[in-house]
């Protein structure tokens, strides 16, 4: 959310209703596809890894880093986002990314070895860190007040998006060494962006910052030609006045609530397991006795794909309507349950794999209970920790804080993904899948537990309540110890 933030139910003056122009249709379309190859890259993974394996015949060490150290160049892709943003401009920030992506997507489509597609993963992640903090902050910057978090929401469902994209192209091609068009096909998208992002202007905040008070006039007659250009201007300057706050001031005792929430959704939110089973759903489809490479990618692309984008539309209609603990809780106690059934699957197919003889080509009784459990387990994280815990971060943190406050929680969601991608195998070979999927649902307890305490009801509250709660807890904590 952008730090000249003035929607009336955040606490600014009430906002005429704005016409969509064909420039905002131009940002969405960047939004859209900046969310889209995040999805892809991060999705296309899952099914193009068979094909790697065998091609290059790696250990399960390097099968772990290719797949994973995407979200490790994105983590310092993020970290640097903040910086580049404010330097270069929003706009310069989103076609670097889309280079990024491009040029990352040919190195490993070309690779010739897995040194170089391990380069490769890495110069996408990096793309795909910059773009999942420079998009939404550029969105929310351009769009008009009553439509940011439709914008912002228009990101996480074009992640999702990319993510089904991606199991279907991994579904028609997951035979033979096909796998270098699926990591190739994203040159397409990220060209795409470029293009889409050329015309556009940089966003008004950010032109704004950096003195440059004619183009500011000119973003907002472009984007928003209904609104008062003279007010905006007078708005985002007056927002920008109390936007410095020192990196040591957002690590301030002041602060520690908002920053311990954040991050703490943020790595919780990957610690119960999502990315496990997207980038590795074939293989855990593989274990449950879906036996074809083909079956596999099927059972993802329908259980997996599929319910998270569908899913997710239920949080972008009730987040506002329900709240976000309600939804939290619900999403949690699916989660829980259904990592519980499936560590239950997995010790009886673990009883069977050793009892009996090779089966037939089919999955047994046990694989589809797995199959029906994975789809609880995604539908229930899509509706609630997937958009609610981005929704809670950017939300949450006071305007002097609010970019490096969220910058820290993006980047400990990248590092807790990348934790979970690099070590899920080397974990199931530890424990098996049923106990990791039993450590998963301790976490989505653990969770629980921490909303439950933790998190204040934002639903309906301005930044400035928000801000309010945060400041009563500080000030009471203070008396307790005094
Ligand atoms: C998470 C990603 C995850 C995606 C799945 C996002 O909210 O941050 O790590 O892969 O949801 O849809």
């Amino acid at each position: 959310m952008s730090e000249g933030d003035r929607s009336p139910a955040l606490g600014g003056s009430p906002e005429p209703k704005s016409r969509i122009t064909k420039w905002l249709i131009f940002v969405g379309a960047v939004v859209m596809l900046a969310g889209l190859l995040f999805g892809y890259d991060q999705g296309v993974i899952g099914g193009a890894l068979s094909g790697i394996e065998k091609t290059f015949n790696p250990s399960t060490a390097v099968v772990e880093i290719i797949t994973s150290w995407v979200t490790l160049g994105a983590l310092f892709g993020a970290l640097v986002a903040g910086t580049m943003a404010e330097r270069l401009g929003r706009r310069m920030t989103v076609i670097w990314a889309a280079v990024l992506f491009t040029a990352g997507a040919l190195i490993e489509s070309l690779a010739p070895s897995t040194t170089v597609m391990v380069v490769g993963r890495l110069v996408v992640g990096f793309g795909v860190g910059i773009a999942s903090l420079a998009a939404p902050l550029y969105a929310a910057e351009m769009a008009p007040t009553r439509l940011r978090g439709r914008f912002v929401s228009m990101y996480q469902l074009a992640i999702t998006f990319g993510i089904l994209f991606a199991d279907i192209v991994d579904e028609l091609l997951s035979s033979g060494t096909q796998w270098r068009i699926m990591l190739g096909i994203s040159v397409v998208p990220g060209i795409l962006l470029v293009l889409a992002m050329v015309p556009l202007p940089d966003s008004m905040v950010w032109y704004t910052k950096v003195g440059q008070l004619d183009k500011a006039a000119n973003a907002i007659r472009k984007v928003r030609p209904d609104e008062d250009v003279g007010a905006d201007l007078r708005d985002i300057r007056d927002s920008l006045s109390g936007a410095q706050a020192s990196w040591r001031e957002v690590f301030s005792s002041r602060w520690r609530a908002p920053l311990v929430l954040g991050v703490g959704l943020a790595i919780f939110q990957q610690f119960t397991g999502i990315n496990a089973v997207i980038y590795y759903s074939d293989k855990i489809f593989a274990a449950a006795g879906f036996s074809t490479p083909q079956q596999q990618t099927a059972a993802t692309t329908w259980c997996i794909g599929v319910v998270n984008v569908l899913a997710t539309f239920i949080a972008v209609a009730y987040v506002d309507r329900l709240g976000r603990r309600p939804l939290i809780f619900a999403g949690l106690i699916g989660m829980g349950l259904s990592l519980l059934a499936l560590s239950l699957s997995f010790r009886h197919l673990a009883r069977i794999a050793t009892a009996s003889s090779p089966g037939t080509n089919n999955p047994s009784d046990a694989g589809v209970f797995t199959l029906v459990a994975m789809i609880v387990f995604i539908a229930s994280f899509a509706f609630s920790l997937g958009p609610v815990v981005w929704t809670v971060i950017n939300e949450i943190y006071p305007t002097a804080v609010r970019g490096r406050g969220v910058a820290i929680a993006t980047a400990a969601n990248w590092g807790a993904a990348w934790f979970v991608t690099r070590f899920f195998l080397t974990l199931v070979d530890w424990v098996g899948e049923s106990g990791a999927f039993l450590i998963f649902a301790i976490v989505c307890a653990i969770t629980y537990v921490f909303v439950w305490k933790l998190q204040p009801e934002t639903k309906g509250r301005t930044l400035e309540q928000i801000q309010q709660i945060w400041t009563t807890k500080a000030a009471a904590h203070h008396k307790a110890r005094s």
